[in-house]
């Protein structure tokens, strides 16, 4: 008896192994511990046995038993296995190299983000932020731009249903809707119901328009704001600041001038527009770059800063255009299909 048992563990580890699905499984195990099964005959030989022998047989029965078990749960697993492999297709093999091989770089309009940003911090800017989900008050109303105000217009941005609520974004007032920001203006609102003045602060980020993609449009891109709030600030240093970073980011002869324009929250207000035919592919005299201006009274007295007092500056600028013009892009496009043959060239 005891080497029948022996044989048995034998052969279904064999037999076990050899296992392939789950049919095949569900028969063998049944031919060693069902009802008809090998192991079954094998206990009901018991009678058979010597009375003194057999509580050693029946210990050792157990033991089979046991062990088999063990088997059937290893040889189930090994199925289970072989069936996720299938799923998942031929194994890679990780010893392979990589077929594109090499470090990440940055993209470009991260490099133009952060090249500006430390061109800012040299001349004491801080950069702040704000979240690209706005509610009206700081992308418009808080800004001088009333509710019929052309920029308004439903068609300008992407708001959200009335009853979307986002916790994390306040609220100034309550039933205010929320949309996607147009500008990062909303960031000076913000900034400036959190302190008191002096502020100088540089705030990059994304923001989104109902435009239609084109070379030169994309309803969602990029824009660097910046806010400068202190005593006796004048139109010369909103010149000399826009003078200074595009120089020191497009190099010496690059020109900046202003044309007359309206914004809500600055007077007066200009275009800032820029030259810099040094650079390879520019071919145009004068690029449009952003708008700028003298921060308005009115926004002063809506974040409690009296205007008597202080003054200031602001402008907002696109990064996309910025970066276009640095590298001689001539697709805004190229920016968002993460083209590897385009990427590669800002390594
Ligand atoms: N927010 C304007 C836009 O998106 C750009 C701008 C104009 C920003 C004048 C300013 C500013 O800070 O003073 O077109």
């Amino acid at each position: 008896m005891q080497a029948t048992l022996t044989a048995l563990v034998a052969k279904a580890q064999a037999d076990l192994a050899a296992l392939k699905s789950r049919p095949e499984f569900e028969a063998a195990k049944a031919r060693l511990v069902g009802p008809n099964g090998e192991l079954t005959a094998l206990m009901k030989q018991m009678g058979t046995v010597p009375k003194e022998e057999r509580p050693a047989m029946g210990k050792l029965i157990n033991e089979t038993k046991g062990r088999l078990q063990e088997l059937l749960d290893g040889a189930l697993r090994q199925i289970e296995a072989g069936e996720l492999q299938a799923q998942l297709g031929p194994s890679v093999d990780p010893t392979l190299p990589s077929p594109d091989a090499g470090p990440g770089t940055y993209h470009p309009l991260t490099l133009v983000r952060e090249e500006m940003c430390r061109i800012l911090r040299k001349v004491g800017f801080t950069v702040a932020d704000g979240p690209e989900v706005e509610t009206e008050f700081y992308c418009f109303d808080a800004l001088n731009t009333p509710a019929d105000h052309p920029a308004r217009d439903a068609q300008d941005t992407f708001y959200f249903p009335e009853t979307a609520r986002f916790g994390n974004v306040s609220r100034k007032n309550p039933g205010e809707k929320y949309l996607l920001r147009t500008h990062t203006s909303s960031v000076q609102i913000r900034t400036m119901l959190k302190g008191a003045p002096p502020i100088r602060i540089v705030s990059p980020g994304r923001v989104y328009r109902r435009d239609t993609t084109d070379a030169s449009h994309s309803a969602n891109f990029h824009q660097l704001e910046c806010l400068y709030v202190d005593r006796n600030v004048t139109v010369r240093d909103l010149k000399a600041l826009l003078d200074y970073i595009f120089e020191s980011l497009l190099g010496a002869g690059t020109k900046t001038r202003f044309r007359p324009h309206y914004f809500g929250y600055t007077e007066p207000s200009f275009e800032v527009d820029l030259s810099a035919k040094h650079l390879p592919k520019v071919n145009k005299e004068w690029i449009e770059i952003g708008g700028c201006g003298m921060v308005d009274p009115s926004v002063f007295e809506t974040v409690g800063y009296d205007s008597t007092v202080w003054s200031g500056y602001a402008f907002g600028m696109g990064l996309e255009r910025l970066a276009m013009t640095l590298y001689g892009i001539d697709d805004i496009r190229y920016f968002y299909q993460n083209d590897l043959r385009f990427l590669k060239q800002f390594a």
